[in-house]
């Protein structure tokens, strides 16, 4: 345990976790991710945020970036963070991101950040044009970690790399100073559906990127979307196997189950051993139901939320003053410690 998370009473620890202002959250991002931050926010001290820094990575156009903002911090709470227990902001208002990704870039390595391969898949084979800050990002998500000294970051499998560059980057920062400053995060990639695919192609991640609608659910979806969705969702023309085992070789079958088990809190297993043997003619308006009960709350209540944008605003006012007085203290330590001359106090 490090000290930073004993100061604040918390016995566990302290999560930080982040999702980006790009569009519409899907189904992906909440199995993956915000579902697990709902659970944790009552055993952990919880910081999540929504990372408008990271979102200007590729264009965006001003306003649109700031009703996403506003629209994912909504999808947050619909789906059950507690704006009281758990502190919700903007990256953009706590500066202490962008001052501690500036004193990472001067300890990461160009080799580290050259293996990453969300860089590689976002770039394309245009790199020379490619923007710094895409190729930098991840140093600026281990400042979101660290500048809380974070000990627990829950995310989708696709995030586990940029996270052992994060312990990299602690780790390195530690030895170069000689202190014990940082803690090296731990991963939390929890559930049976942390790579949620694409509902066109089980090959494909399921992203807001994806240039078909009919890719992804999106937690805004209305119940009529939902369904038809899965009911398109491509498929092969084999009866689903009894065990789990017989789900290799068949992404698209192997995703659909992934789903259907997250969102019943059950298992492959438990869901196999109910439909084996049974055809998608069955399987499908069985997971469109389940789907459309699951989900469309979330959107309803998001939408009745933003009837009141004002309210979503304070809500990341006060997350953004809650976030600061932690990051502050901390990122005073680093300039102290890096060796910058500070204010006399
Ligand atoms: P982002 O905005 O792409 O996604 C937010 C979270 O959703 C998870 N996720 C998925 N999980 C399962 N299946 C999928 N198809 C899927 N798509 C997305 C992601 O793993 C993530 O947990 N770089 C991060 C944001 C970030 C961050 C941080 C995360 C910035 N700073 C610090 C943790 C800690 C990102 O782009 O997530």
């Amino acid at each position: 345990m490090t000290p930073s998370s004993m100061q604040h009473g918390n016995v566990r620890g302290r999560i930080f976790s982040g999702v980006q202002p790009t569009g519409n959250l899907h189904l992906g991002n909440y199995l993956g991710a915000i579902r697990n931050w709902v659970q944790l926010q009552d055993s952990f001290e919880s910081i999540y945020c929504v990372v408008d820094l990271h979102a200007i990575t590729v264009a965006q156009d001003p306003d649109q970036l700031r009703q996403s903002t506003r629209e994912v911090a909504a999808s947050l709470i619909a789906a059950g963070i507690s704006p009281e227990r758990a502190i919700v902001f903007n990256q953009s208002r706590v500066a202490q991101h962008s001052q501690l990704a500036w004193i990472f870039s001067c300890v990461a390595r160009l080799g580290w950040l050259n293996r990453m391969t969300q860089f590689k898949e976002k770039a394309g084979k245009n790199r020379e044009n490619a923007r710094v800050g895409l190729y930098s990002y991840p140093i600026l998500m281990a400042a979101d970690i660290l500048a809380y000294r974070a000990t627990h970051v829950p995310v989708g499998e696709d995030q586990k790399q940029h996270l052992e560059l994060t312990r990299d980057i602690a780790q390195s920062f530690n030895q170069a100073y000689e202190v014990d400053f940082f803690p090296l995060p731990e991963p939390q990639i929890l559930g049976s559906a942390t790579r949620v695919m694409s509902l066109r192609d089980g090959s494909a991640k399921m992203s807001k990127s994806d240039a078909s609608d009919n890719s992804r659910i999106n937690l805004t979806d209305d119940r009529d979307q939902i369904a038809q969705k899965i009911r398109k969702a491509k498929t092969d023309p084999d009866a689903l196997p009894s065990e789990a085992a017989g789900l290799e070789d068949r992404p698209e079958a192997k995703n659909l189950v992934g789903i259907y088990a997250a969102l019943a809190d059950s298992t492959v297993d438990a869901v196999l051993a109910e439909f084996g043997g049974r055809g998608f003619g069955d399987f499908k308006p069985a997971l469109a139901d389940l789907s459309v009960e699951t989900l469309s709350p979330m959107g309803e209540k998001m939408r009745d939320l933003l009837e009141n944008p004002d309210h979503i605003d304070n809500i990341l006012d006060v997350g953004a003053a809650r976030a600061e007085a932690i990051a502050a203290p901390i990122i005073d330590e680093v300039n102290e410690i890096v060796g910058f001359l500070g204010r006399r106090s």
